[in-house]
C-alpha cells in the first residue's frame, strides 16, 4: 500500500485527501484552476459599502464614499483598472509599470542577495510583481508568492497569467482574498505566513502609490510594518512625489487623472456596479489641494449635478437620498512633496534602507511627458523594521502546522 492509500484509509489520518488532491491537481492539471484562500465575508463588505454609501449631505467630497478597495471589487471594475493601466492618458500609472524594471533593478542591491519569499499587498494586474519574482527566483529556488487583494476579480486577472508567463509551479502560490486595511486580518496574514515560512525571510510590497489612497495613510504603513515586518524581512513602497506643494502643481496633478477617458471609467465602475446611478462622466471632477506641508492631494468626486433631488438603489435593494449638489468621493490620492518623506517614514515607524527616484517629467526613459518640469515623479523604497521591534515568535501552534519543505 502506498503511503497515500494508507493516509486515506485510515480514518482521521492526518493527511487530507483534499489538501494532498490539491496539491497533485495544480502540479498536474492543465485546466485553468485558480486556488484562492478566501478570507473575507463578502456579504459584510457589501455592507460596509452600502453603509458609506448612505451617509450624509456634503458638497466638498467629505460624506458619501467609496473607499479604496472597494473600487476593484467586481469582474468590470477589474477589467477597467487593467485597462486604465495601459493608457498613455493615465501616465502615472502606465509610466510606473513601464519602468518598473528599471527602478526596481536600482534598489535590490539592499536585498543583498538573500532568499526571500514575495508577499505582494495588491498586485493589480501583475506586472510589477514578474519583475520582483522573476528576480528574487534567482535566488530562492524555494520561492513563494503570496498575492493578497480583496478583490477576488483582480487576482484572478493578474496572477494566472503570470504563473503562465514565469512557469511558476502553480503549488508555490497562493492568492489570498482578504483586506489588508483591517488590523485583524494583518495580524492573521502574519499567523499564515509563519505556518508557511518560519524563520524565512519575507518581501513585502505595496506598490502603485496605493499607500496614498487612504485617508490615514501614515497609519496604513504603521500598522502593516508593526504587523507583518520582522527583522529579516523587508518591504517595498511605492509612491508618487512631487518637488513642491502649490495649488497650481496641485490641480496639474489631478488633471493627470482627469484626462484619462479610462482612469474615469475604472473609478466611476464601483458606482456603476453596485447602485442603479446613471453616471455622467461630466459629473466627475478632479479637484487639486494641497495637504498641509506634506502633499498635493487629489479628491475624485461625483456631483448630483441633474437639478434634481435623485434616489439611488444600494446593495441589499435599500435606497439613500442623493440630493443636488451632494456628493461621493470615488477616490483619493496623493504626491507626497519628497522634502517630508523622512518625516513621512518616521511617522510610519519603519527605516528606509535605499531610495530610488524617478522623475516622470519628461524622461526619454519613460516615454516622454506633457508634464514636463512640473517636478512629478516616483519614488520606490527599501523599507525595514526599526530595530526596536520585535514581533511574537511563531507559537507552538503556528509551528505545528508548518508545512514540511519540498
Ligand atoms: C493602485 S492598484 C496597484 C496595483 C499594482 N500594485 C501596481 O502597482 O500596478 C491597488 C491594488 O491594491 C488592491 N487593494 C487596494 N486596497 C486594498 C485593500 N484594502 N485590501 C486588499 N487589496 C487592496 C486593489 O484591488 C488593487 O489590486
Amino acid at each position: 500500500m502506498t503511503q497515500r492509500m494508507m493516509d486515506l484509509a485510515r480514518p482521521g489520518g492526518d493527511r487530507s485527501p483534499v489538501l494532498s488532491g490539491l496539491e497533485t491537481l495544480l502540479r498536474e492539471m492543465n485546466f485553468a484552476w485558480s486556488l484562492v484562500l478566501i478570507g473575507e465575508d463578502q456579504a459584510g463588505k457589501l455592507e460596509t459599502l452600502a453603509r458609506d454609501l448612505r451617509r450624509g449631505f456634503s458638497t466638498t467630497g467629505d460624506s458619501k464614499r467609496i473607499t479604496s478597495g472597494f473600487s476593484y471589487l467586481g469582474t468590470e471594475p477589474a477589467i477597467a483598472w487593467a485597462s486604465a493601466c495601459r493608457d498613455p492618458l493615465y501616465s502615472v500609472m502606465k509610466k510606473s509599470i513601464e519602468s518598473f524594471g528599471l527602478r526596481w533593478s536600482s534598489i535590490r542591491e539592499s536585498l543583498d542577495g538573500k532568499p526571500y519569499h514575495y508577499v505582494s499587498l495588491g498586485p493589480g494586474d501583475g506586472q510589477k510583481d514578474k519583475v520582483i519574482l522573476q528576480d528574487l527566483s534567482r535566488h530562492n529556488a524555494q520561492l513563494c508568492y503570496v498575492a493578497v487583494d480583496m478583490s477576488t476579480e483582480m487576482l484572478r486577472l493578474g496572477v494566472p497569467s503570470l504563473i503562465r508567463e514565469l512557469e511558476l509551479s502553480r503549488s508555490r502560490v497562493l492568492p489570498v482574498q482578504l483586506d489588508f486595511s483591517s488590523p485583524d486580518n494583518v495580524t492573521e496574514l502574519r499567523r499564515v505566513l509563519n505556518v508557511f515560512f518560519g524563520e524565512e525571510a519575507v518581501l513585502f510590497s505595496l506598490l502603485g502609490n496605493t499607500m496614498t489612497n487612504y485617508e490615514k495613510d501614515t497609519e496604513l504603513l504603521r500598522m502593516l510594518g508593526e504587523r507583518l515586518l520582522r527583522q529579516q524581512d523587508r518591504f517595498v513602497l511605492e509612491i508618487a512625489t512631487t518637488e513642491q506643494l502649490n495649488g497650481a502643481l496641485a490641480q496639474q496633478a489631478a488633471d493627470e487623472y482627469g484626462s484619462s477617458r479610462t482612469f474615469r471609467e475604472f473609478i466611476t465602475s464601483a458606482l456603476m456596479h453596485y447602485t442603479d446611478l446613471h453616471i455622467d462622466m461630466e459629473s466627475v471632477l478632479f479637484q487639486g489641494g494641497v495637504e498641509s506641508d506634506r502633499a498635493l492631494l487629489t479628491k475624485v468626486i461625483y456631483r448630483n449635478r441633474t437639478g434634481q433631488d435623485i434616489r439611488i438603489t444600494l446593495p441589499g435593494r435599500d435606497h439613500v437620498s442623493f440630493p443636488q449638489q451632494d456628493t461621493i468621493l470615488l477616490g483619493v490620492s496623493r504626491k507626497y512633496v519628497r522634502d517630508h518623506l523622512e518625516s513621512l517614514l518616521a511617522e510610519s515607524g519603519v527605516r528606509m534602507l535605499r531610495s530610488s527616484h524617478s522623475d516622470f517629467g519628461g524622461s526619454a526613459d519613460f516615454g516622454g511627458s506633457a508634464h514636463n518640469g512640473l517636478g512629478f515623479g516616483m519614488d520606490l523604497l527599501v523599507l525595514a523594521a526599526s530595530p526596536e521591534v520585535t514581533l511574537p515568535e511563531p507559537n507552538n501552534a503556528d509551528n505545528v502546522w508548518r508545512l514540511p519543505r519540498r
